[in-house]
């Protein structure tokens, strides 16, 4: 866990109390840093609170650290994946086929090729051009697919435009309108081995009544295809389930979790196929911090700015989905409070990562960390302006992990 001790900011694992202030003399900024220790807890409290039947597959484009995907192996967990790359990565921290479902929209030739020929769980076929791709490949080989029909059943919920993804016009999966002439051909097609249906509305659902809406609409659908004779065994009801940036504490997320628990042990009470869940932020958001060191403190006529050496190249949540994470100083302060917008080294006004916020006063060469970074934090670093890279650090049982 991150938090305050004694008015010192602290990676807490077990009994052992590390002072961030010493791992960042260390490990020069900016970098992130990962608690695997909390995030396996975490995630043993997910699965504790959700229904038995579920089977977590996380999705590893929220954060692919090894050592992360590690853990989550370790604890049980099997991945969703969207590429060749994310398949190779996953494979290498000892992740099985069996333990893979493929999802997106842009499957390629070669990557639904090593999903056939390694038999990875589950394909979730976005289109009927992917299906039919799917199929001459199993041709090729005379190898069987296990798939499922992702589904978009147009739900909208509330949450930022850009990271919805199951409304009529989105570009992610099937419309019901579209399943009869998909069936037939699958019908038709002995290596195409229909095992089950998935959705993913999208992501940061903080009201679940839309999420229980979709996952109906996806279970009522799945009995209806089994009476037509369908051998289906797999609800995939994706992920989505959000964290509460402004917020230090897991209330909101304890009682989401709560809630989600108890809607799928009602709706799955003597469910007999497997049900199949994909969080990526929910369960890595929180144990992810971002180091980073002030350039400078800008002085400016009506403002003050604190320029980071880490900006939208290392962390672009805030500039791509106006989404503020915390930001905190090494030592608690409530004394001599001052007024500060917070933004990067990148060309471009949108590289802020938060305005008019009171920190203590703090200077050139100290430290400053950007909460709540596990997700969606490193995955979509990127060069731009060639700065330095962003690196990432994790720390187990109170020590740092060695590369894996
Ligand atoms: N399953 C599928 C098919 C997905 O596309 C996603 C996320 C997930 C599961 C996991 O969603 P989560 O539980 O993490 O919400 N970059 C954005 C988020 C994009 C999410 C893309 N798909 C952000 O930083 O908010």
């Amino acid at each position: 866990m991150f938090l305050y001790h004694n008015k010192e900011f602290i990676l807490k694992q077990g009994e052992k109390l590390i002072p961030l202030k010493k791992i960042i003399e260390k490990e020069k900024p900016p970098f992130y840093l990962y608690d695997i220790e909390g995030l396996k807890n975490w995630y043993q409290n997910f699965l504790s609170k959700s229904h038995n039947k579920v089977k977590v597959f996380f999705s590893m484009k929220s954060n692919f650290n090894p050592h992360v995907l590690k853990a989550l192996k370790d604890e049980g967990a099997g991945v969703d994946i969207v590429s060749e790359g994310e398949a190779l990565l996953a494979q290498k921290c000892g992740f099985k086929a069996k333990d893979i479902v493929f999802s997106g929209v842009g499957k390629t030739v070669k990557e639904l090729e090593k999903a056939v020929k390694q038999k990875f769980f589950q394909i979730n076929v976005e289109s009927f051009e992917e299906l039919k791709r799917l199929a001459l490949i199993c041709l090729k080989y005379k190898k069987k697919a296990r798939i499922a029909l992702r589904m978009n059943p147009n739900i909208d919920f509330s949450s930022h435009p850009y990271i919805k993804t199951g409304l009529k016009g989105h570009k992610f999966g099937l419309e019901s309108s579209e399943l009869k002439k998909i069936l037939s051909f699958i019908k038709k097609n002995q290596y195409l081995h229909l095992q089950g249906l998935s959705m993913h509305i999208g992501s940061q659902i903080f009201d679940l009544k839309p999420l229980f809406k979709s996952i109906r609409f996806l279970k009522s659908l799945y009995e209806k295809l089994q009476q037509e004779g369908w051998p289906l065994k797999v609800l995939d009801i994706g992920g989505g389930l959000g964290v509460n940036y402004q917020k230090e504490d897991f209330k909101e997320e304890e009682k989401n979790l709560k809630e989600f628990g108890k809607f799928l042990k009602t709706l799955f009470k003597g469910f007999k196929g497997q049900v199949i869940t994909e969080p990526g932020r929910f369960l890595t958001a929180r144990f992810g911090i971002l180091c980073a060191k002030i350039e400078y403190i800008k002085q400016s006529p009506d403002k003050k700015f604190i320029i980071l050496n880490t900006g939208m190249n290392h962390f672009l949540r805030t500039a791509l989905y106006s989404d503020e994470h915390r930001i905190l100083s090494l030592k608690a302060s409530s004394k001599n409070l001052q007024k500060y917008d917070v933004v990067g080294p990148i060309c471009e006004t949108a590289d802020c990562f938060a305005k008019d916020i009171f920190l203590p006063e703090l200077k050139s060469g100290d430290s400053l960390i950007i909460a709540d970074t596990g997700a969606y934090g490193f995955v979509m670093s990127n060069s731009y302006n060639l700065q330095t890279p962003v690196r990432e650090i994790a720390f187990d049982k109170g020590k740092k992990l060695l590369k894996y």
